[in-house]
């Protein structure tokens, strides 16, 4: 059998497994399952396309220089991701995510460009033409994928104001540079192969993306966030597909196309629970107004001690707790999963309410919460337990903002108006964990803090719950 039957065969098991994964990912009982056929697709794929390329090389004579070319841009990467792996902690993994897929955004560029210059060299003009197409559509998804994931890096690790960003004639700028590029595209592929007018050509719809990523992402504000990084994700999957074409690598076709289907299926899921529009979001908050001015007097806020919390809790008999982005930070979910087991071993209904965005990745705060080894059977999701509310004792939210803000549902001037909350004011006390009245990640003051049934417990999560459950003893 030749190299090329068993790289085809290779690469029909790597897509298997791709398959696998993905689907192993979609419960997190499976998930770890899921990474492992990921990781072995990966190996297989990466292995048959080393061994192709060494084989059928025809630009290079030396075969070991080939060779050590490829395990040297292998080692490379390999060493930089273990190191950025081991390293991240699981608050930095959706910024991380997004620096990843600008990588992916820029290989697109480069290979479109590589593309370009090598030329294609077909008898037949429309073959020609389909080339330059391929090339110009790479570079301009890879170009956008690029600054728009530079973008969000920057604004989920807070370089960058989560604030969205409201040039006048914002909807103008992106409808414009969406028929611009088709236009340069026209002009491109009608110009006369390898002429100064396709160089120039293409180095405006290079920096014409390049903008538009980076306007795309910068216009979309803090509680939106979430969509943009799935909706990157899905980027970049096209834009790996979109590579694929280049390199006539039928895997990398189908590896993109999957990442980018299940990254858009996952954008949409994500715009549906938060009650957004698909559209709106994909195109830059198109539709979106500036957020009124946030100076509305909510009145005074109460304040509670860890040793009244306590009390509280042991006369309760059912407590919901929320947590958000605030316990990841404080890495509160083992002193929450103590103050649990002690709470149920003193006969009290304990459950926890998860919101779809709470945290900064999909499924964040349900990874912490296995992570301290909670049972799943009592990690509800939003839609199962917010009808609960009102016969709740006592809510904890700990470290939670925007996802128990009540003016996404009563404010309708309000940046996060419309999206679903997790409803713990109607239950009967409610008691805050954050260290500062600070607003949360979508920059919105939180009125729950000012109700009559709230009380703020400031400080440190972790220590906080450590002190509860020091005083139930
Ligand atoms: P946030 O609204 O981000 O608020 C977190 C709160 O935790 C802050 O108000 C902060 O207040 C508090 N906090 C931080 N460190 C703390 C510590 N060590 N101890 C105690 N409290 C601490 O949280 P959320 O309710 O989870 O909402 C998530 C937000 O992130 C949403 O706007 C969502 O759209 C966005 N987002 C989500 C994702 C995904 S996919 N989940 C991705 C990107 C963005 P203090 O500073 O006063 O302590």
């Amino acid at each position: 059998m030749d190299i090329i039957s068993i790289t085809g065969a290779a690469y029909i098991v790597a897509a298997l497994l791709f398959i696998l994964s993905l689907a192993g990912l979609s419960k997190h009982e499976t998930s770890r399952n899921g990474l492992t056929y990921g990781m072995v697709g990966m190996a297989v794929a990466l292995a048959a396309t080393i061994a192709q390329t060494v084989d059928v090389s025809e630009y290079v004579d030396d075969r070991g220089l080939v060779i050590a070319l490829l395990v040297a841009a292998v080692a490379i990467g390999a060493v930089i991701g273990l190191w950025r792996a081991r390293i991240v902690e699981m608050t930095g993994m959706p910024e991380l995510i997004a620096l990843l897929h600008s990588f992916v955004g820029l290989a697109a560029v480069l290979i479109g460009w590589n593309g370009h210059l090598e030329g294609s060299h077909y008898e037949l003009d429309s073959l020609n033409n389909i080339h330059e197409a391929e090339v110009s559509i790479g570079i301009f998804i890879g170009a956008v994928t690029f600054t728009g994931s530079i973008v969000a890096n920057l604004k989920l690790s807070a370089r960058m104001k989560s604030a969205p960003l409201m040039l006048p004639g914002k909807n103008l700028i992106n409808v414009g540079s969406l028929v611009l590029f088709a236009i340069l595209t026209v002009v491109y592929v009608a110009a006369e192969a390898e002429s100064g007018l396709q160089n120039a050509i293409l180095v405006a719809l290079t920096v014409l993306a390049l903008a538009l990523g980076w306007h795309l992402v910068a216009s979309i504000g803090g509680g939106d966030m979430p969509v943009v990084v799935s909706m990157l994700n899905s980027y970049s999957g096209w834009a790996a597909a979109a590579s694929g074409f280049l390199l006539g690598n039928d895997l990398l076709i189908v590896t993109g196309a999957l990442v980018g289907s299940s990254g858009a299926y996952l954008s949409y899921i994500m715009c549906k629970a938060m009650n957004r529009s698909f559209i709106s979001v994909i195109a830059g908050g198109f539709g979106i107004e500036a957020p009124a001015g946030d100076a509305k007097d909510y009145g005074e806020h109460r304040e509670i001690q860890a040793d009244a919390v306590a009390e509280l809790l042991a006369g309760a008999s059912s407590v919901v707790i929320t947590p958000g982005y605030g316990m990841a930070v404080a890495q509160a979910q083992y002193p929450v999963a103590d103050l649990t087991a002690k709470l149920r071993a003193k006969g009290v209904d304990v459950r926890f309410g998860i919101h779809p965005v709470a945290g900064r990745l999909p499924g964040h705060m349900n990874v912490l919460l296995a992570e301290a080894k909670l049972p799943y059977d009592i990690v509800l999701e939003m839609d199962e337990i917010n009808d609960d509310f009102p016969d709740t004792d006592v809510v904890l939210v700990i470290g939670a903002n925007d996802t128990v803000n009540p003016a996404a549902s009563e404010d309708p001037t309000s940046p996060i108006a419309g999206m679903p909350v997790l409803e713990v004011w109607n239950a009967k006390d409610v008691i805050v964990f954050k260290r500062s009245m600070a607003a949360g990640y979508a920059g919105v003051q939180n009125p729950l803090f000012f109700r009559d049934n709230s009380q703020m417990l400031f400080g440190d999560a972790k220590d906080k719950v450590e002190e509860i459950v020091h005083h139930l003893n």
